[in-house]
């Protein structure tokens, strides 16, 4: 472990620096879905801890609003100059159109205005993915603030007919700043996957390349998202589990030195199993938010940052792990920087 850290502390880390997130306002209970859909808050809270989620109402307002939103939070937090930012990484599902990246204009908006930004599509992965790819523009040694956004609008492509899926999702945004350390603290591991089988068991069917949008397309529903529940569940379970294993197993850590488990909210019971099978059985250590927002795909991981910000100390040991559409899934092992308080 000694040596390790001093290996780390030879050359730059990416170290996770400061955070922000936004919610919207409203909020749309299970009492209130009972009102839409066959089903019941008894059913919601059991099979997946969710009591209610945060909804962006405003049809005007897209993904982008709720990312500025979040940047400008952790701005404020830090007294950041956003012309000292150098790149912004926006992880989405629902960016606010095909084409232009919702990160260039984030950037703009947020008077980032030296950066270049870009958006990272790895479904509920994106933020696992960004976190990942930016830490690599801040080891070159060539780049000093990194943004990783995770932001969602997933109620945009939610039917909410369909008592199997809009029960789950949520909106939301939540933001990290990467900057270089020296003192071996920071992202130390990752292990990333992808398996293109998911892409049947998760998606959106129509309105890319693959079915491109047609009255038809629009009349079954195909914009709206879809997920084999049972066969993903299973599919998450052991994909975490193992990414988190690998993880554990190449850093030589023990169970023991992980102070906390920040997994993807996409399911109370999901996120249960696979701490069960990694072997973190301290409820206090695995850090649960999903029965406030629901899961918002991209925005998860970082809106548990900013909810417990609080609670980490310098050098504690955080394992992140998602797992998303396509299949994309992975885990993070990372040493925590600072002392919020
Ligand atoms: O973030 C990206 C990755 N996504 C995930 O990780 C999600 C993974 N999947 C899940 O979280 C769960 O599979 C769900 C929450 C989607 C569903 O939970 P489940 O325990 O797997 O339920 P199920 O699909 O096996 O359905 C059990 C029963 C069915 O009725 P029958 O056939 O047993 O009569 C469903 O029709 O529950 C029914 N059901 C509901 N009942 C009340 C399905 N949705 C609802 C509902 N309310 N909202």
């Amino acid at each position: 472990m000694l040596f390790a850290q001093q290996t780390y502390m030879n050359k730059i880390t990416a170290a996770i620096t400061g955070v922000g997130s936004y919610v919207p306002e409203n909020i749309l209970s299970n009492k209130d879905l009972e009102k839409i859909v066959e089903t019941s808050d008894e059913w919601i809270v059991s099979r997946t801890g969710i009591k209610e989620r945060r909804i962006l109402k405003d049809i005007d307002k897209p993904t982008s609003f709720m990312a500025i939103k979040a940047a400008e939070e952790l701005i404020t937090k830090k007294q950041l100059d956003p012309l000292e930012i150098d790149l912004v990484i926006l992880g989405t599902a629902t960016p606010d159109m095909h084409v232009a990246a919702t990160a260039a204009y984030v950037a703009s908006e947020i008077g980032a205005k030296n950066a270049f930004g870009y958006d990272l599509a790895a479904a509920c992965s994106s933020f696992l993915y960004g976190m990942a790819t930016g830490a690599k523009f801040i080891e070159s040694g060539k780049y000093k603030k990194v943004l990783i956004i995770g932001a969602d609008k997933m109620s945009s492509i939610i039917d909410y007919q369909d008592r199997t899926t809009c029960i789950i999702f949520g909106d939301g945004a939540g933001a990290a700043l990467l900057e270089p350390n020296h003192e071996g603290l920071g992202l130390l591991d990752e292990y990333l996957r992808s398996d293109g089988v998911g892409r049947d068991l998760l998606n959106v069917k129509a309105g890319g390349s693959l079915r491109p949008a047609t009255d038809s397309t629009l009349a079954s529903k195909q914009h709206y998202i879809r997920q084999e529940g049972k066969t993903v569940f299973k599919h998450a379970v052991s994909s975490m589990a193992n990414a988190c294993e690998q993880v554990i197993k190449r850093n030589n850590l023990e169970k023991q030195d992980i102070d906390w488990l920040i997994a993807h909210q996409a399911n109370k019971r999901i996120i249960d199993a696979t701490a069960r099978k990694v072997g973190v059985d301290d409820p206090k250590k695995i850090l649960v938010n999903i029965e406030k927002y629901g899961n918002t795909t991209s925005a998860t991981i970082p809106l548990v940052l900013n909810d417990f910000e609080q609670q980490f100390k310098k050098g504690d040991t955080l394992l992140f792990t998602s797992f998303g559409g396509g299949f994309t899934w992975g885990a993070l092992y990372v040493k925590w920087a600072y002392d919020a308080s």
